[in-house]
């Protein structure tokens, strides 16, 4: 025990994950899914929205507020959209099930939409995406969060940190996978700079009073800022109404997530959305133009003390190698609320971690 980092790999993140979600509850599928999506985002290097939030998720099915084994249902639909009933059900469950819907209906119509409503937090939003970038789709994924986020001459938040990704197919290049935030910062983040003591970076946050800070404690109590100013102002607030407003759920100040409140249910909204290459042009031939455009943007001269030039997506898909063959760091803080988790249903997480270590 202790705050000292632990190194684990995939198979023990995933056995964990899976063993700990169970013991709270889940269905067998759904704690493979969940811990599928969390994984997914601690191999990334998204360590705020991967192994981090299990001890966020636990907590949340013993209140009620996600619900383990909820009914998912399609409440309206035409060829190309369907509006999905999530039944306050796991974010990754229903974020998986809706992606897949989006898929079928833009094999059959070329593009796929699907809203949800009635759903908890679905961790990263590049994994739905990316779930497309693999069939000759692009793929979009958005959700509305809590309000943290100043507009553009406010003083207080009024939007979510609404993450948008998007998701592209190539061909001898990995995917482009742009996968942010609408915010200067994701929340979780300030959270793990508060835990570890740090402080942030100039231009992220304002302090309760309206200021500019750097201490993420201060930025936590006070409001994060638009990425960009007036333009991730602007996509937040498109984000909101696709994803709140058009599937039904809360929209702005009106949403309620773990972002905000760990007591009452959650109200956001997802939306997904699948294009079909080939709808448009051969699947070969976008692919060759993704690739054509991929290796002109890498071979722009570099700026001074710059050694490559890194598409979308790239710093992930390199950390995810990477942790895929050292291991996933997991820090003291988050190991213990495992620990404690664990324990309170009877389960030791380092015997767990003894018994998932590969040969
Ligand atoms: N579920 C939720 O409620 C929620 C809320 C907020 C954020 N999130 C998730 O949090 C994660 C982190 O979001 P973020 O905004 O902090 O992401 P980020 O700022 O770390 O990265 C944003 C994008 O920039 C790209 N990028 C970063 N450095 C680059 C470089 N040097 N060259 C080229 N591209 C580069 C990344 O590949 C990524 O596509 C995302 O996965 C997001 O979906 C989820």
């Amino acid at each position: 025990m202790g705050m000292v980092e632990k190194i684990i790999s995939e198979a023990q993140a995933k056995g964990i994950c899976e063993e700990l979600l169970r013991a709270y509850g889940a269905p067998g599928a759904e704690a493979k899914a969940v811990a599928e999506v969390l994984v997914a985002g601690s191999l990334r290097g998204v360590d705020s929205h991967g192994l981090q939030l299990l001890p966020v998720y636990l907590p949340r099915i013993e209140r009620g507020l996600v619900r383990p084994g909820a009914k998912v249902e399609v409440v309206r639909e035409g060829p190309a959209t369907a509006l999905v009933d999530g039944g306050m059900g796991f974010g990754a469950v229903v974020g998986k099930r809706a992606m897949e819907l989006a898929m079928e209906k833009a094999d059959r119509c070329g593009v796929g939409a699907v809203g949800v409503r009635r759903v908890d937090h679905f961790g990263i939003a590049a994994y739905y995406a990316m779930m497309a970038a693999g069939r000759g789709m692009m793929g979009i994924a958005a959700t509305n969060t809590a309000p943290l986020v100043v507009p553009v001459g406010g003083k207080g938040p009024a939007l979510g940190t609404n993450p948008i990704a998007i998701a592209i197919p190539a061909g001898r290049h990995r995917p482009i996978v742009v996968d942010m935030a609408t915010a200067a910062v994701a929340r979780n983040k300030l959270f793990l700079a508060a835990r570890k003591g740090e402080r942030i970076p100039p231009g992220l946050a304002l302090d309760a009073e309206g200021r500019p800070t750097t201490d993420p404690a201060e930025a936590l109590k006070g409001a994060i800022l638009p990425a960009a100013g007036p333009k991730g102002y602007g996509l937040a607030v498109a984000v909101d109404a696709l994803s709140g407003a058009l599937t039904g759920s809360a929209c702005a100040l009106d949403v309620i997530s773990l972002g905000n409140s760990m007591t009452e249910p959650p109200n956001i909204g997802n939306f997904f959305m699948a294009i079909k290459v080939d709808a448009f042009l051969p699947l070969e031939e976008f692919k060759a133009r993704i690739d054509n455009t991929i290796d002109q943007i890498k071979g722009v001269p570099k700026a001074p003390g710059v050694g490559e030039i890194l598409m979308p997506g790239e710093p992930e898909f390199r950390t995810a190698d990477r942790r895929a063959k050292e291991g996933i760091p997991v820090d003291g803080e988050t190991w213990k609320r495992l620990e404690e988790l664990g324990a309170r249903r009877g389960l030791d997480i380092e015997a767990m971690a003894l018994r998932y270590r590969s040969p």
